[in-house]
């Protein structure tokens, strides 16, 4: 559950990592490889597109916090709705990557490890909790994509957070949109839409 306290934490740091965010990726990608070696062979050799990358979905994440909560009835464009962006983001870190889904744990330790350090004192308990809520409601989002693009198998309740996310939009859309963009692969990195 992310609460109206969460997201101003999430867009006041974000704006402290904002001038550091080179140096936060080089941190993260380098705490990450320390703690699970084994996931580096994952990644190409040059980093330096992925580090970009993932500070721009950073970026697009929390941006679309400011979404507000009235608006649920409204349409969204595909390439900025967070919630199918992300569950096409999880099938290809399933279906392309290979990515193992008890990384995604690792790479949370990564993150928080990574705005501890560059924030100092500014990463607060609190500041900490919020980081801690999106990116639970995040990566468990991410994994439940695969399970949603299962034609045949139910989505799994005891899930949770992304589970909440997914209901809401099945009422607004129907299940077989979503399953439709989710094949679609909207890629808000390659249309520029991450802000
Ligand atoms: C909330 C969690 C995560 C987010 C927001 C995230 C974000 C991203 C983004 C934006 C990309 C760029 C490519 C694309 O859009 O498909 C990417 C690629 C990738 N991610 Fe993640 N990721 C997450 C979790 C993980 C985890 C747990 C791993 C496992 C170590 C991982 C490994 C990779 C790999 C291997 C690539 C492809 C690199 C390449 O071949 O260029 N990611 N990720």
């Amino acid at each position: 559950m992310i609460t109206e306290e969460d997201k101003d934490h999430i867009r006041r740091s974000w704006k402290l990592v904002i001038p550091i965010a080179e140096t936060a990726a080089d941190l993260f990608y380098k705490r990450l490889f320390e703690l699970k070696p084994e996931y580096r062979p994952l990644f190409p050799d040059n980093l330096a597109g992925q580090k970009s990358k993932l500070v721009r979905m950073l970026a697009f994440i929390v941006k679309a916090l400011d979404f507000p909560e009235t608006a649920w009835k409204d349409d969204v464009a595909e390439a900025e709705d967070l919630l199918l962006v992300l569950l096409a983001l999880g099938r290809r870190h399933d279906s392309l990557y290979r990515v193992p889904k008890e990384a995604y744990g690792s790479v949370g330790e990564a993150l928080l490890w990574t705005l501890d350090y560059g924030l100092g004192e500014a990463f607060s308990p609190p500041v900490r909790a919020a980081w801690t809520a999106v990116y639970k409601a995040v990566s468990t989002t991410m994994i439940l994509s695969v399970k949603a693009a299962e034609p045949d198998r139910s989505l799994d309740p005891a899930l949770g957070a992304g589970q909440a996310a997914i209901d809401h939009r099945m009422n607004t859309l129907g299940m077989s949109e979503v399953k439709a963009a989710v094949n679609a692969s909207p890629d808000p990195i390659s249309k520029g839409a991450a802000r």
